[in-house]
């Protein structure tokens, strides 16, 4: 089976978040299956650095207008096929926005040439190589779909996953007679979005099947609370709607071997965790003391929560513990978080940022990893908290929901509590945890089960993996 995946992030050449580690990790387990993935990304500054001259696979003398080529390149044992379009993808400044933060205000035209492309691809326009199936991520691929549903008719199946819906890709009505498509693709049932276009949407209409990243964010994401005005398209789609949880890398992730921690460790031998809690205290400038370390690894943004930790930090230090904090995002968050420090000096800390080999170090040094999220698709932070022994206190969401076991007395008494969940998201749910999660550390056998507990669990691709592939197999004539 060949696979063409459409996505705007992958691990380890580009990642704002999540997406790039289930991009990048996903084609992994899906070789063992027999399935050869090929992955369609654009051709952003460290993507082009990264893949050297390649192979050029296609030319365009004009997509939406500029000169572009596909070239192929193997990375990582990831098979990429680039969109070379320097006009489009060579810029200062992050993937989606300019470097004062805003959106790039030809980002429809960016994706949709990707989407274009992808399209293009499923029809054969590659020497030698197309696809059974095509996988579109988010709104940035989703247009892929739609180009293939209103284009020439081909057998390639469709399967659309929606990583976060927050994010929709809308923009005006006005872009629409310039994506290319027939007339019959504005109406409901088509590109048009509360008289606007929207990608996402488009992607989801256009599928034969939906997917998102957990089956907990499957349900919410069909209520009108959760479903950021497409909960009544889903519901009516919703024999075709899948909630696949995501796995994680287990190699790059992985305490027993990671080069990346203080000193590796495994669930008989924890004490190794001290070494990595220490680069931590010196590299925030915490006090060093056997007090509770709690972790945070996140967009610093109101849909993980981060306002209503801002808010806690007070009551976190009166309680004994001590916080670092890893992030970006929200400059209001920010300076939230760097007034905590300052307020709160060697007992809160935050480093403004983007750091991987630090969020390692922080995952196996850490006690606890807080993710307060309002609404989490999946979630990741918290499975590298589990195989570390970074013990997950979680809102009781989405795939944070399907993958913490929470240390009721039922779940204690059983061994099988791997972490704390409070519901609902807000303020006194997240202190009240915030205060059992100190209180449990302070019971070190109790604790220390809740670390093997969450240690021995399996979130490898593996199974998730198989779902995708019965998936792509049943969407196959
Ligand atoms: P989301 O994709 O919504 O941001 P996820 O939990 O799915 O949330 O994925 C976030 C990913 O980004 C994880 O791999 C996490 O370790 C990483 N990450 C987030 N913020 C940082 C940061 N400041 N430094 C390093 N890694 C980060
Ligand atoms: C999104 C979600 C996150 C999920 C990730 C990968 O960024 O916010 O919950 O883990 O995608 O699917």
């Amino acid at each position: 089976m060949k696979l063409l995946a459409v996505a705007s992030e992958i691990h380890p050449l580009l990642k704002t978040g999540g997406l790039a580690d289930v991009v990048g990790a996903l084609p992994l387990a899906l070789a063992r299956l027999g399935i050869e993935t090929q992955t369609l990304i654009p051709g952003y500054p460290a993507v082009m650095a990264a893949i050297g001259k390649g192979v050029k696979r296609h030319r365009y003398a004009s997509l939406f207008g500029e000169t572009a080529t596909v070239i192929g390149a193997t990375v990582a044992g990831l098979n990429l096929l680039v969109l070379d379009c320097p006009a489009f993808f060579i810029r200062a400044g992050g993937p989606y926005d300019d470097p004062a933060g805003n959106g790039w205000a030809d980002n429809w035209r960016r994706f949709a040439a990707l989407s274009q492309v992808g399209a293009d691809i499923a029809a054969g326009s590659l020497k030698g190589w197309r696809p059974d199936v095509v996988h579109a991520h988010d709104w940035q691929g989703a247009m892929t779909l739609a180009y293939m549903r209103f284009g020439p008719a081909h057998a390639v199946g469709k399967v659309m996953t929606i990583h976060n819906l927050a994010f929709q890709g809308r923009f005006d009505a006005g872009i629409f007679p310039f994506l290319g498509l027939p007339a019959e693709a504005w109406g409901m049932d088509g590109v048009e979005y509360y008289g606007g276009t929207g990608f996402l949407k488009a992607g989801i209409v256009s599928a034969d099947a939906i997917t998102t990243v957990s089956p907990t964010y499957a349900r919410e994401i069909c209520t009108p609370e959760d479903g950021m005005g497409l909960d009544g398209l889903l519901v009516g789609r919703g024999d075709r709607l899948h909630g696949i949880l995501n796995g994680i890398d287990i190699e790059s992730w992985n305490p027993s071997s990671d080069p990346l921690i203080a000193r590796p460790f495994g669930r008989r031998t924890l004490s190794g965790r001290k070494a990595s809690r220490r680069i931590i205290e010196q590299r925030f400038g915490l006090e060093q003391d056997e007090s509770p370390l709690f972790i945070v690894i996140s967009r610093l943004t109101w849909q993980k929560g981060m306002d209503m930790l801002a808010a806690s930090l007070d009551q976190l230090v009166q309680q004994g513990a001590r916080l670092a904090v890893l992030g970006s995002g929200d400059h209001a968050l920010e300076g939230a978080f760097l007034a905590g420090a300052e307020k709160h000096r060697g007992r809160v800390a935050v480093h403004i940022g983007y750091d991987e080999p630090l969020s390692h170090v922080m995952q196996a040094g850490g006690n606890a990893i807080l993710i307060p999220s309002r609404f989490e698709p999946c979630g990741l932070t918290q499975l590298y908290g589990l195989r570390y022994g970074c013990v997950p206190v979680v809102a009781r969401v989405g795939g944070l929901a399907d993958t913490v076991i929470d240390a009721n007395v039922a779940a204690l008494g059983a061994g099988v509590a791997t972490g704390i969940q409070f519901h609902p998201p807000a303020i006194a749910p997240l202190q009240a945890a915030i205060a059992r999660a100190v209180q449990l550390h302070a019971d070190r056998p109790a604790w220390t089960g809740m670390q093997r507990a969450g240690m021995v669990a399996d979130f490898s691709w593996q199974r998730s993996a198989a779902l995708y592939a019965a998936l792509y197999a049943s969407l196959v004539p």
